[in-house]
């Protein structure tokens, strides 16, 4: 999620930890540390709640001298962003002292399994288990690999991992699942970060690490070993970014990282919310059958892109769960004197946690005695602290002022959300939640089909580049996907654009369809295919140039203008595949307009004041 770094060499580590750590500042973080092996062995750690800088005073007192270390910036997760939960994480008398990116999905069980053996915990971190997972097997064996092949057998998660141990001085072991693990080495000295900005200064010349794989550093070099601990080998890569494109990761820009990221992080979502059995969990949500049947009605309150995942969640949540569920922006909410009870939840949506108008939503339930429900990004924000319930989105920091990541995590623990609810309250039966949790997770794959056609999305964008006003119409779900669509165009490309409910066009804003005037519709619901189809030849005979995004198995409609399709999926869960196309025709109507894509005009990251 954030970012490590290690150094083993015979240069002061703390300067190369520091210096690292800072090259992968941009990522966001909450708090940071560093750990380094004094000459006479022991190891120390320094850490601090917030910015590098803070860190950086402790370390200039401290003055380690040693030449072998680890570093780490947090984006929390597990526990709030406060020093005790900062990296590095260490085990009883520093046997073990490491650092950690991802999530460990199994650490409650874990923790109860060491706490029998006899481990204690200062921190509410994940990462700490982890870090006691592998004392536990290093006291067992007294071999490292082998210490670190038992706990990566018994973690389910996300991982890339640094770790020392007090006794194996001049080694630094890693190993990763999911999360990035990069290792460079040059003459005597090795390297490991989980972003190649770090690596640069030292080094072009890197190996990315694969799932399962493990490593020792040391000056001598970098020893690999497969996931049974047999040595390999792997290839080198050369890396020749400039420091600005490592950190987008050979991307143009970030909201392009992030777009591409969606499949990874819709990936982690699930495991982090379904278990091996396939239930849904929303660990320590507090989201039980009796809080599920204490409400009858749904509020879903939020701003911008989070909005219209409210928006796409009403059908979602209605069809599914046969429950009212309002949607409303968190500016009208709060000064509308809504009405609302004990019986009304309202789940308020944010990605930053700290928009002013969304705060002041939530409290505004609050007062009203409305139970409360925060789907948020960032762990110990203020939304999430206020709120009586939070389910955490695990999308990891997002750049990009334009959400993409961000927006498509929020939808998928609304769905999550939605089956729970509905097979709790008996609308659902288990088989169907089955049904549909193996159409949610058909979504990675089925976005990867997308974005590898993304340069056909370019083509398509070419078309607009000097078009003033634009219009995304559809029906349903659909209309909910216009939304977002056109929000997605308007901030980062500055091009007005409207989304309309197509049946509604008639009613009057169909007199601003003139000729060659550009409609994009949306169509991916069956049962409204017919519908849709003849809306937009309303506005086609009206002189628009129409191009429609289909879901495959919908005909007709490439007789009305240009098409495009996604990949089937069931219905309900087709606002996760449509909106990616819609993303792409936005950033590239935006780069073909020579625009600041990643910082919009105007705009800000989280809007925190009213
Ligand atoms: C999204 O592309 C926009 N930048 C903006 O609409 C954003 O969704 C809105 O400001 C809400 O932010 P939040 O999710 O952090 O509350
Ligand atoms: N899950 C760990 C925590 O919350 C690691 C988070 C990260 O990747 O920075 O501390």
């Amino acid at each position: 999620m954030c970012g490590i770094v290690g150094y083993v060499g015979d240069e002061k580590a703390t300067d190369i930890l520091l210096d690292g750590l800072e090259k992968l500042e941009y990522r966001g973080y909450d708090s940071a540390g560093i750990a380094v092996r004094h000459p006479e062995g022991a190891i120390e750690v320094i850490k601090e709640k917030g910015r590098l800088s803070n860190l950086e005073k402790l370390v200039a007192e401290a003055a380690p001298q040693g030449t072998e270390g680890i570093g780490h910036t947090r984006w929390a997760t597990h526990g709030e962003s406060n020093q005790l939960n900062a990296h590095p994480h260490h085990s009883k008398g520093d046997r073990v002292v490491g650092v950690h990116n991802g999530i460990i999905e199994n650490f409650a069980e874990l923790k109860a399994e060491l706490t029998d053996k006899g481990y204690t915990f200062y921190s509410e971190t994940d990462t700490e288990v982890c870090i006691d997972l592998i004392d536990y097997y290093y006291r067992e064996s007294g071999d490292a690999l082998d210490a670190l092949k038992h706990a990566k057998a018994a973690i389910h998660g996300s991982y890339a991992l640094a770790i020392l141990f007090d006794d194996r001085p001049g080694e630094i072991w890693v190993m990763r699942k999911s999360s990035p693990m990069i290792l460079g080495v040059a003459d005597g000295r090795a390297y490991l970060a989980s972003d190649v900005p770090a690596l640069l200064k030292h080094t072009r010349d890197v190996y990315y690490m694969d799932d399962d794989q493990m490593a020792t550093l040391s000056r001598d070099g970098i020893q690999f070993y497969d996931g049974e601990g047999h040595p390999i080998e792997l290839e080198l890569t050369h890396i020749d970014w400039d420091i600005e494109a490592a950190e987008k990761g050979g991307f143009d820009h970030f909201m392009l990282k992030e777009i591409f990221e969606q499949p990874v992080v819709i990936a982690n979502t699930l495991r982090h919310f379904v278990d091996t059995n396939g239930w849904i969990r929303f660990k320590g949500s507090h989201m039980t059958p009796d809080f599920y049947k204490s409400f009858d009605r749904v509020h879903i309150v939020a701003c911008g892109s989070a909005y219209h995942v409210g928006c796409v969640s009403k059908y979602v949540m209605e069809e599914l769960a046969r429950i009212p569920v309002d949607v409303d922006i968190a500016s009208e909410f709060r000064y509308r004197n809504p009405i609302l009870s004990e019986k009304d939840l309202v789940i308020i949506i944010s990605q930053s946690g700290e928009t002013a108008d969304s705060l002041a939503a939530l409290r505004e339930a609050k007062k009203q005695g409305a139970p409360t429900l925060a789907i948020v990004n960032v762990v110990g924000s203020s939304i999430a602290r206020e709120a009586d319930r939070v389910i955490y989105t695990v999308a990891g920091p997002e750049i990009a002022v334009a959400t993409t990541k961000a927006y498509s995590c929020q939808l998928l623990v609304m769905d999550l959300i939605a089956l729970d609810l509905a097979v709790t309250l008996g609308r659902i039966d288990e088989a169907r939640v089955q049904e549909l949790l193996g159409e949610l997770k058909s979504i990675p794959r089925k976005m990867d089909a997308i974005l590898k056609h993304h340069e056909d999305y370019k083509a398509i964008a070419q078309h607009y580049l000097n078009d003033e006003h634009m219009y995304y119409v559809g029906r349903g779900l659909d209309y909910a996907a216009c939304l977002e669509a056109s929000l997605k165009l308007k901030e980062i490309s500055y091009v007005h654009s409207e989304a309309y409910a197509a049946g509604e066009l008639k009613h009057g804003t169909i007199s601003l369809i003139d000729e060659g005037t550009p409609v994009i519709g949306i169509a991916t619901q069956p049962a409204l295919s017919e519908k849709i189809r003849s809306n937009l030849l309303e506005v086609k005979t009206r002189g628009a140039a129409v191009f429609t995004l289909v879901m495959e198995g919908l005909d007709g409609f490439d007789a009305i203008g240009e098409i495009t399709t996604i990949p089937a999926i069931d219905p309900l869960w087709a606002t996760s595949l449509s909106v990616v196309p819609m993303q792409l025709m936005a950033y590239y109507v935006s780069v073909g307009r020579g625009l600041d894509v990643d910082k919009p005009r105007n705009l800000a990251k989280s809007v925190t004041v009213e």
